[in-house]
């Protein structure tokens, strides 16, 4: 499963890059208006820093398929061929989505609550569906259920299209969806540093440090220690 930072803050996509095995990065214009900057700054910078090669997801703001392929061919112009357009999964979109497949432009349907969105996005020639495993079930229904479903329904038919979970409040959504074979995962910073934040884990490295300083003086470590 892939694995994506859902954030537009630089510094924190540095620091996650730096410490964890990242895939690439996705926004929507909430995250990015959190910034308070020119979406397009924030982005290219983005782009610049995780590198033409990663997965980068950018969305668009048009509500109607012409407006939403200019917005796509504004973000394909700044930042790269690769880039996937995120575009909401309603009527317009699906037109959209049509049209930029002709054009060779990946797109990735988003805001999907139902599993129907995602059969349409996948059939209108979109690379990646992102059904909101949080909000799903902040609605009362069940986003990994739903997410699993959509799985299901594209190996049935034999669809290329892939999941990219989103909306995630913890780790064991990510760990059901990480089980079930889907394709990528993106997370908020908390949400990823939680994978690991664990007062067990933690504890059980402070207690083999404290056994080796025991014999080797404080602070010794291996390459320190006496040869
Ligand atoms: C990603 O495509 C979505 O925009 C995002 O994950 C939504 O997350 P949220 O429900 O935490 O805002």
């Amino acid at each position: 499963m892939k694995l994506l930072i859902d954030d537009a803050n630089l510094d924190e996509i540095r620091r996650l890059y730096d410490l964890y095995p990242i895939d690439g990065v996705t926004t929507n214009p909430s995250i990015l208006s959190k910034t308070g900057r020119n979406p397009f700054e924030v982005l290219r910078e983005i782009r610049a820093f995780i590198g033409k090669e990663a997965d980068f997801h950018a969305q668009v703001i048009a509500k109607d398929a012409a407006g939403m392929i200019e917005d796509a061919h504004a973000i394909v112009k700044e930042l790269g061929e690769g880039t996937y357009v995120k575009i909401p999964c309603v009527p317009e979109g699906f037109k959209a989505m049509k049209s930029l497949k002709k054009e060779g432009i990946l797109t990735t349907g988003t805001t999907i609550y139902t599993s129907m969105q995602a059969y349409l996005a996948a059939k209108s020639g979109a690379s990646y569906t992102a059904p909101y495993i949080n909000r799903i079930d902040n609605m009362g229904y069940d986003g990994i259920r739903v997410a699993k479903e959509i799985q299901d329904i594209f190996e049935m038919h034999g669809m290329e299209t892939q999941i990219l979970a989103a909306s995630f409040k913890n780790s064991q959504q990510v760990l059901e969806l990480c089980k079930y074979g889907i394709g990528a995962s993106t997370v908020a910073p908390a949400v990823l540093d939680g994978f690991v934040n664990n007062i067990a884990i933690t504890g059980a490295i402070d207690v083999f440090v404290n056994d080796f300083e025991k014999i080797n003086g404080e602070g010794a470590t291996m390459s320190t220690a006496k040869k």
